[in-house]
């Protein structure tokens, strides 16, 4: 390892120390004395703590969820040992460090606020024989009328998510966490995803789908809101303090969504493209009223937008919507081939993500345009500390 090498990992594992999201310096300039200039690449985010990072972390412009089942036979031990391999490769790669035995430190050097969250689909709690605690809604969530999955994007036994703002360092932690993997587990599908380049707009700014909607506005506020919404609160040790995730890939027809006009796109939603405000007036962060009429009386939001559809009728409704782009195209034909990896984390599916998605279903304007073509779900488990083990409480 070179000195300005050495002087990176350490400043990277420094600020992961410091217990927080800290932007870190890395010198740039080789031979002494080193210019030390701060960086965006070198920016870390925690990964040991009470939650698993990559949930309520503000997205990073970049992600990958793989889904790995695990190969026939596998028993408790074989899990256990991977995933203690696995969250140690992942607590190194998030601070900037290659994992133990890789000889690369320049690869994962600027993480980028890497995360790498796991996720534990219904065949894990199978071979590791607590098959019966599985959540019931994970092991099989309700068909949909307008479902139309596809197996190549669906089920899992285990999901490994890592996102970062840079490309590099997460091509890089993905093929060393799968190496780890792959005397215990096959993958089943990978599946990436973007959304606006970090700095594009400002910090905090809502970002924008590929139907041009700013996504994400009515989500809950960061703090107790958010808390409420994704964290198991009671209920076995091994899932309090962890989440629940519904990964769905939906498809979206651009090319008629690019035809329609742009009123009816505002209608579609009850919510206009620009700014991301209601139809029915205010500002992006206020809410549409479905009872304001115009001049003939007639309501201004139609009754299926999907808006309306989605809006939370109870808290336990309540769900962070935490998706990305995702764009395979075009076909051969020309067409775009794209749409949005929608991953809600929340506390109870069966309680947030399954009723909404029954009312949408059921109607929302937006089906003309959208289609569920994967699903898959899994049990975030809680965080661990410092030489812990994601998933310790279910492997005993
Ligand atoms: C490609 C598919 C989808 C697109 C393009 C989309 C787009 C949008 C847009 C533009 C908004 C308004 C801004 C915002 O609050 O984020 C919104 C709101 C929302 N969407 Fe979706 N959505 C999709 C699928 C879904 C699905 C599958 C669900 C849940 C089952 C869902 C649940 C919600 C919820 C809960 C809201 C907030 C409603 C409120 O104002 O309280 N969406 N969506």
């Amino acid at each position: 390892m070179t000195a300005v090498a050495r002087r990176a990992v350490l400043l990277g594992g420094a600020a992961v120390a410091a217990g927080g999201v800290v932007a870190g310096a890395v010198a740039l300039t080789p031979g002494p004395p080193p210019v030390a200039v701060p960086v965006p690449g070198a920016e870390t985010v925690a990964f040991h703590g009470a939650h698993q990072a990559g949930i309520t972390t503000p997205a990073q412009a970049h992600a990958v969820f793989t889904a790995l089942d695990l190969r026939r036979g596998s028993g408790p031990d074989d899990v256990a040992r991977l995933l203690r391999m696995l969250t140690d490769d992942a607590a190194r790669l998030t601070s900037g460090r290659p994992p133990l035995e890789a000889s690369d430190p320049e690869l994962p050097a600027l993480p980028s606020r890497l995360t790498v969250t796991f996720g534990f689909g219904p065949g894990l709690f199978d071979a590791v024989g607590r098959g019966g605690e599985c959540p019931a809604v994970l092991r099989e969530l309700p068909a949909f009328a307008t479902d139309r999955l596809d197996p190549r994007w669906s089920g899992g036994d285990l999901l490994v998510q890592v996102c970062s703002d840079d490309p590099m360092p997460l091509s890089y932690a993905l093929r060393r966490l799968v190496r780890s993997a792959r005397s215990v587990a096959t993958v089943r599908w990978t599946q990436r995803g973007f959304g606006p380049a970090r700095g594009s707009e400002p910090a905090g700014t809502t970002p924008r789908n590929l139907m041009g909607q700013r996504d994400g506005t009515a989500n809950p506020a960061p703090g107790a809101e958010l808390d409420d919404a994704v964290w198991v609160r009671e209920g076995p040790d091994w899932l309090r303090g962890g989440s629940m995730l519904v990964l769905r890939r939906i498809r979206m027809e651009l090319d008629t969504w690019d035809d329609f006009g742009r009123e009816g796109k505002h209608m579609a939603v009850a919510r206009r493209l620009d700014t991301g405000a209601p139809v029915t007036g205010g500002g992006e962060f206020d809410e549409v009223d479905p009872r304001m009429v115009d001049g003939r009386g007639i309501p201004i939001a139609i009754g299926g937008a999907h808006v309306l559809r989605a809006t939370a009728r109870d808290p336990a409704e309540r769900m962070l919507r935490r998706g990305y782009s995702f764009d395979d195209g075009p076909t051969a034909d020309g067409l775009p081939d794209a749409g949005l990896l929608f991953a809600a984390y929340q506390a109870d599916a069966a309680r947030a993500f399954v009723p909404v998605q029954q009312r949408l279903a059921e109607s929302d304007v937006m089906n003309q345009w959208i289609t569920h073509v994967g699903s898959a779900t899994f049990v975030i488990p809680p965080g661990c500390a410092p030489g812990g083990m994601i998933g310790e409480a279910l492997l005993g």
